[in-house]
């Protein structure tokens, strides 16, 4: 992969090249430099309701492959731990479930549901044990609507990068959200994580792609905001559509919200709706495909609705665009490609970022 530079000024920018999606080093640099560095999703906080409980997971397998596993403890509190012994390196939790303390089944060293190391045998003699490094390594953790984030090594913290959104839908109860198990989904795309997501940055291919959504959508006064590591696009209702009502003093008191669109650095999305949020982590499993997580939360007297066969549809005609793309970029005859500054805004404001950390 050539060295790249997205400029800072929309209409003199190029977008990505071709290269940067099908490049491993491209890929290697996003693993280490954004991965890594940034949040990714790790679950529901339900999922460990009860304290005792503990839940082993691989974050972002078949990419980062790092084996953590949450707990809650007895006190109350939640961690998101490394779940190799720090004795030879055995996977620790094998499984869900409650316990009481974390006992190793290679040579039955024990830990707390904290991570701290509690008790070994036959270590009598060993000098110096146990220190600091016989505890389990934490991972950085946090909670946004009952959701888990986790971050190997964060270069900004999750409340800074999320504080836009928080800010902007105050008034929402955003601790009431119900999860809708039954409206998980999981969608398989055979593209690039980046083409989902420059996918998704835009509303310039709704009236394209999109016909249901365009009905319901004043496309005309469509907007984009920038923020340091998070973007929003406002969607407007067409007449006699379902929308928000900002409360008085609040600056979109009056507008005809249909659904905000919040993204933030790299890869997660919450469209917020009037029945509630459906939220998105869009996965890498390799280059060249990727897994999309659909989690619906419902805010309180929003009953489960039809809403998702929308989010299905419209998720079925972005991902057969994306698919096209992925086959696109494949070419000797295209590089890349410019933007529109009106509609393009969040899609360069991505690549900007990517940029930051990646063709250097
Ligand atoms: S690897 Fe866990 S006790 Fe030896
Ligand atoms: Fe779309």
């Amino acid at each position: 992969m050539k060295k790249f530079n997205i400029h800072q000024d929309i209409r003199k920018a190029t977008t990505l090249p071709a290269s940067f999606y099908r490049s491993a080093t491209a890929f290697e640099q996003v693993k280490e430099n954004i991965f890594t560095r940034f949040w990714q999703y790790a679950g529901d906080k339900n999922e460990i309701a009860k304290a005792g409980e503990v839940k082993p997971f691989t974050l972002l397998p078949g990419v980062l492959n790092e084996p953590l596993f949450l707990s809650h403890d007895r006190k109350g509190q939640f961690h998101c731990l490394s779940n190799v012994c720090t004795h030879r390196g055995k996977i620790l939790v094998e499984e869900a479930g409650e316990q009481r303390l974390l006992s190793c089944r290679y040579h039955g060293r024990c830990f707390g549901l904290d991570g701290k190391f509690r008790s070994m045998p036959a270590f009598e003699e060993t000098e110096n044990f146990p220190s600091e490094a016989d505890h389990l390594p934490a991972v950085s953790l946090e909670t946004f609507m009952n959701l888990f984030f986790v971050s190997l090594n964060p270069l900004v913290s999750f409340s800074e990068m999320i504080q836009p959104i928080k800010e902007r839908l105050s008034w929402l109860p955003f601790d009431q959200l119900r999860h809708e198990p039954k409206a998980n989904a999981d969608y398989h795309v055979k593209a690039n994580w980046a083409l989902y997501v420059d996918n998704y940055l835009e509303g310039f291919h709704i009236p394209f792609v999109h016909p249901g959504l365009n009905e319901a959508l004043e496309l005309e006064e469509y907007d984009y905001e920038i923020f340091p590591y998070c973007n929003l696009q406002v969607g407007i209702a067409n007449e006699g559509e379902l929308c928000f009502h900002p409360p008085e003093g609040h600056m979109d008191h009056g507008k005809k919200v249909l659904a905000y669109y919040w993204w933030l650095f790299p890869n997660l999305m919450f469209n917020l709706y009037p029945w509630g949020v459906s939220f998105n982590s869009i996965e890498a499993l390799n280059s060249q495909e990727t897994m999309v997580r659909f989690r619906s939360y419902y805010f309180p007297d929003s009953p489960y609705q039809e809403e998702n066969k929308t989010l299905h549809q419209t998720e079925l005609e972005d991902e057969s665009v994306v698919e096209s793309v992925q086959l696109g970029i494949q070419s000797r005859l295209y590089n890349s490609g410019r933007f529109s500054p009106s509609m393009e805004r969040g899609v360069h404001h991505f690549q900007r970022l990517i940029n930051r950390f990646v063709g250097k």
